[in-house]
């Protein structure tokens, strides 16, 4: 989310405050680290002001977090802006991140660019105008093997194609998100063609390898 885009006009907030239940979590992380190093609680308590303000981290948000831990704000935007994971201006309610890495675009990743952009009307980058969607291109997510992966939100959708895309798009449009994982039903990363081992009689008991070795000696 990072990466250069449109850049639609947005408001930042003048000041963040945690609520009362994420200041007990911030410092249930913060306590988690010995005195003096509460810096290392930087990216939880990032992500933690980036869910409570909607899925993106206002420039108010960095700045309440350099103060809870006594960061210079300089040190804390250089985290923010670094990882792709936070969002610097806001986003739709459903956060579409397509991975177009080797794997997934050698698996036809161009056509779940193609449907989202078809579909919802918008380039990457972008976020439809009644505020649902949200378009972004990413690196490799980490499940190649069921490539083309679509991540909404904190959901993989995976072994996707042009037609499967654009019925995921109209279920989350009304509100009724599938299961995440295979779009055809594959059993986590398991091979496409089914099961090529252990598909026969299971192996002879161990006790038995046992007597045959007493009867030798
Ligand atoms: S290349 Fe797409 S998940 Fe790895």
């Amino acid at each position: 989310m990072n990466t250069p885009g449109p850049s639609p006009v947005f408001e930042q907030p003048e000041s963040f405050e945690f609520t009362p239940e994420n200041r007990k979590l911030a410092e249930a992380h913060i306590a988690k680290y010995p005195p003096g190093r509460q810096a290392s609680a930087v990216l939880p308590l990032l992500h933690l002001a980036q869910v409570q303000s909607g899925g993106w981290l206002p420039k108010a948000a960095m700045d309440y977090v350099a103060q809870m831990l006594g960061m210079a704000p300089i040190r804390v935007y250089e985290v923010g802006t670094f990882y792709t994971m936070f969002n610097l201006r806001p986003v739709g309610r459903y956060l579409l991140q397509v991975c177009t890495t080797t794997p997934c675009w050698l698996r036809g990743s161009d056509d779940v660019v193609a449907a989202c952009e078809r579909k919802l009307g918008i380039a990457m980058g972008e976020t439809t105008a009644d505020g649902l969607f949200t378009l972004v291109e990413v690196e490799c997510l980490g499940a190649c093997v069921n490539a083309p992966v679509l991540q909404v939100n904190n959901d993989f959708y995976e072994d996707l194609n042009g037609p499967a895309t654009e019925k995921l798009l109209d279920a989350l449009r009304a509100g009724n998100p599938p299961p995440p994982g295979s779009v055809i039903g594959r059993q986590a990363s398991a091979p496409i063609t089914g099961r090529t081992t252990l598909t026969g009689l299971p192996a002879k008991p161990a006790a038995d390898r046992s007597r045959r070795n007493r009867k030798r000696t």
